[in-house]
């Protein structure tokens, strides 16, 4: 596997690839890779000939009042699990080989990204369908896969895809949980052991409202209420936001018309946690 810090690299590299007809599957991510990860590389080394994984924690994703500076990495151990992947190529550029000082073009989608992250989080999706606008130009991938856990990200990207004609084929992977039943996420390792047993509570709540739809609970606002009451008896959980919208527009609904997307934020002590359910009827 090669490690490649520009731009160049990557594009000699596809360029290659292109020529001898091989197909390539791309694995954007913002490193400190786990098993969620890791089933998005897996899926992609079945899927293609040559699998490419960016590796960018990417500056313009993040407000200034987020956690940018203390987002964790660790290189070493991203490079050794995706070699044992069997990943062709890694890219971990700098944010200046990504961004010129004078960058001043962004993607900006409307309307899927007024809800839920996008409401808290007002940058970010400009921030995400940029880089990621980017990574596909570089990489010019057949298919680029994504994690279910960030259900509004994946919408978005779908989108995206749709309406600037990019022929790449998005796939979307489950969420991949701990055994206890909590999202794996990069941003866990932030929790400390009271946090963690705290953390528990996303995942409760998702059953339940999983429960609720499943045994025909029609009222999206009843099933939502219901999750944020369960999330209350947590004393060290703080709701951003409990919300049920339409899988696709990302648009609030009341009634369990599937697909539904219920999605949710907690803060557990500082650390945000999202985690969700589609209810596909
Ligand atoms: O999901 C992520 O890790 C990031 O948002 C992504 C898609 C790699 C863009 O930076």
């Amino acid at each position: 596997m090669k490690i490649v810090k520009t731009i160049k690299e990557v594009k000699d590299f596809v360029k290659n690839c292109k020529k001898q007809d091989l197909s390539i599957g791309l694995v954007p991510t913002m490193g400190y890779l786990h098993e969620g990860h890791k089933s998005l590389i897996d899926r992609a080394c079945k899927e293609n000939d040559v699998v490419i994984v960016s590796d960018f924690v990417n500056p313009v994703q993040f407000a200034p009042n987020e956690d940018l500076a203390t987002y964790p990495r660790d290189l070493k151990r991203d490079a050794a699990l995706c070699q044992a992947a069997g990943v062709a190529l890694l890219f971990n550029p700098e944010p200046n080989e990504m961004y010129f000082e004078d960058f001043h073009t962004y993607v900006t989608i409307q309307s899927l990204s007024d809800e839920l992250c996008g409401k808290t989080r007002p940058a970010h999706f400009t921030g995400v369908c940029t880089v990621v606008c980017k990574l596909f130009n570089i990489v010019t991938p057949d298919k680029a896969y994504f994690g279910q856990k960030d259900a509004q990200q994946l919408a978005i990207i779908k989108r995206m895809v749709r309406d600037l004609n990019f022929d790449i084929e998005i796939i979307g992977c489950p969420i991949v949980r701990e055994c206890d039943g909590l999202a794996k996420s990069s941003r866990n390792t932030y929790l400390n052991s009271d946090e963690r047993k705290a953390a528990l509570i996303l995942s409760k709540a998702i059953n339940l409202g999983m429960n609720l739809a499943k045994n025909g609970e029609k009222d999206a606002n009843k099933i939502v209420e219901q999750m944020k009451s369960l999330i209350d008896t947590e004393p060290l959980a703080v709701i951003d936001y409990v919300k049920a919208v339409d899988a696709n527009s990302i648009q609030i609904v009341s009634e369990m018309k599937p697909p539904v997307l219920i999605a949710m934020a907690v803060y557990i002590g500082k650390t945000r946690l999202i985690d969700n359910f589609i209810y596909e009827g």
